[in-house]
């Protein structure tokens, strides 16, 4: 390609940050090609993320919703399941959003090359297609690549030892689940086998599940996930994995010592390394961090001035929806618009049973740097819509600024708690107070008024809960 046939645009990496970076920046009259080693596109949320996993955790709740049926007086009998036909729901889920969305690089006029990319300068890359190498050339790249699973070197390379791309897979239940890493991908997976019928145990390496997350939400999920597997070992970590006829012997070391169990398939979920490496970017002077993450600015832009990076190739958080953001981002600063990447907040969800969400400052995250707020926190046994699904478990907390009363942030476990976060996200992102959020009419009976509820008990205002004397307003 010569310099005046050279796309605008060439975006490397087809999965949710590439794809949404490729399509606006054509909706926005620029010349853009995309590049995807893979088949489809839609990356690994499309296809062994997000999706494939919300499918099956939606299988799972159906199994765990009819054994609550018999304290209603409903009973269902045993469920009984058909993996065949579980896996092909899933794959059709994936195939209509993937094929959906080749329909809609077509429609753009995005063209996409399909084969691995690796950088030969500055202004250009080699793809490897099936019809061999092609030259592409760019006036403006951004890398979207995203993000592999982290391994544990010393495990035996052994077809019972899954990341999560396997345990999606579904090849079979496991009798007995082993998930080394109690993060999100660990406990969304063993949500899903513990419904389909495994004896489920965790191990994590910190002191708590999900670390990072204020400890009264994870709370409740511990609760209930203690009652249902087999064990979770915190504190712990996995130093020697034996492969045996009978199973996978794992090793363990926690504060208790040393102890041993045994497996039939191990889940391997200890994190996500960016995939900055090995693109070549070094031939594009593109500087590239440890654990191959690009640095960027807020205007998604690496050191290189034409060169911009998104999503999981940038490194934490990890998350679908920061990469769309950061892709839309990329192509508006290239189409000449004053566009930054300048969240108040991104919300992170655990889609387990109970869901876990929290979105801008964390209790945890405030007691680390210092930084005041005033908490406000509503028990689901206070509202009735959880009174009536028997799950008051959960509870719904906001962190205000003193002085402003601004909301900075809030934390949801509970039934629900992914699709009620985005209520607290807008009042984040709005610059909203409490009184804002307090005064705003939700429908009644539904989880969401938790949210409101929170707020009017920052206000003083709440009716529904008793806070003592001296908290009334
Ligand atoms: P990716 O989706 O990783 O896409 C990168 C693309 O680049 C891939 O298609 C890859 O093939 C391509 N590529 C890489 N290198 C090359 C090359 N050299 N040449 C050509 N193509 C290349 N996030 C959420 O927000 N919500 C969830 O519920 C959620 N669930 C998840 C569940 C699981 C099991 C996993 C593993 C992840 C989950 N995530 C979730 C994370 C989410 O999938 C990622 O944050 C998201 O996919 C990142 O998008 P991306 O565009 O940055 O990268
Ligand atoms: P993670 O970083 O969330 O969790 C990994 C866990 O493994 C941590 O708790 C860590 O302490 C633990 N760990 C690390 N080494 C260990 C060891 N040797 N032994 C035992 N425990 C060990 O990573 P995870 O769950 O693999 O997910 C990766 C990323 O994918 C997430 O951080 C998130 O960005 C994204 N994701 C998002 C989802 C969502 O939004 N619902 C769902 C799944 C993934």
């Amino acid at each position: 390609m010569s310099a005046e046939d050279r796309p605008d645009v060439v975006v490397l990496g087809g999965g949710p940050g590439g794809y949404t970076a490729a399509f606006r920046a054509a909706d926005m009259g620029l010349r853009t090609v995309l590049v995807e080693r893979h088949s489809r596109l839609g990356g690994v949320c499309l296809n062994v993320g997000c999706i494939p996993s919300k499918a099956l955790l939606h299988a799972a709740k159906l199994i765990t919703d009819a054994e609550e049926g018999p304290s209603l007086g409903i009973g269902f009998g045993t469920p009984t399941v058909d993996l065949d036909a579980l896996r092909a729901s899933t794959t059709a889920v994936v195939e209509r959003l993937t094929g959906g969305l080749a329909g809609l690089a077509k429609q753009r006029k995005v063209e996409v090359v399909r084969g691995e990319a690796r950088f030969t300068g500055p202004n250009a890359m080699t793809v490897a297609t099936a019809d061999g190498d092609r030259e592409v050339t760019f006036a403006n790249c951004i890398v979207a690549a995203g993000s592999e699973p982290v391994h544990l070197p010393f495990l035996p390379d052994d077809p019972r030892i899954m990341d999560s791309t396997g345990a999606l897979a579904l090849e079979d239940v496991p009798k007995r689940l082993l998930v080394i890493g109690g993060g999100i991908i660990g406990l969304e997976m063993a949500t899903v086998y513990d419904a389909l019928g495994s004896r489920v145990r965790v191990v994590e390496l910190l002191d708590q599940l999900i670390p990072g997350c204020d400890p009264d939400l994870v709370k409740p999920l511990h609760t209930r996930v203690a009652k249902r597997y087999e064990g979770i070992h915190l504190g712990a970590k996995v130093t020697r994995v034996q492969a045996r006829k009978d199973g996978l012997r794992v090793t363990m070391e926690g504060a208790d010592g040393e102890s041993t169990v045994t497996a039939d398939r191990i889940l391997v979920a200890v994190g996500r390394r960016a995939n900055g490496g090995g693109l070549g970017l070094e031939a594009a002077g593109v500087t590239v961090e440890e654990r191959g993450v690009i640095p960027v600015d807020d205007r998604q832009r690496t050191n290189v001035g034409h060169v911009f990076a998104i999503g999981d190739v940038t490194g934490n958080p990890m998350l679908a929806h920061r990469a769309t953001h950061q892709g839309k981002v990329a192509a508006e600063v290239i189409a000449g618009h004053a566009a930054a990447f300048d969240p108040r907040s991104i919300p992170s969800v655990a889609y387990t049973d109970p869901e876990v969400a929290w979105t801008g400052l964390t209790e945890t995250e405030a007691k680390a740097k210092g930084i005041e707020y005033e908490l406000a926190v509503v028990p689901w046994a206070a509202s009735g819509r959880a009174l009536t699904m028997g799950r008051t478990e959960g509870r719904t907390k906001l962190l205000v600024e003193p002085g402003t009363r601004r909301i900075l942030g809030a934390g949801i476990v509970g039934i629900g708690a992914g699709d009620l976060i985005a209520e607290a996200v807008h009042a984040i992102e709005m610059g909203s107070d409490a009184e804002d959020v307090s005064l705003s009419i939700l429908p009644h009976p539904t989880l969401s008024e938790t949210v409101a509820f929170a707020a009017e008990a920052a206000e003083g205002t709440i009716t529904d809960m008793y806070l003592g004397r001296r908290r009334r307003a």
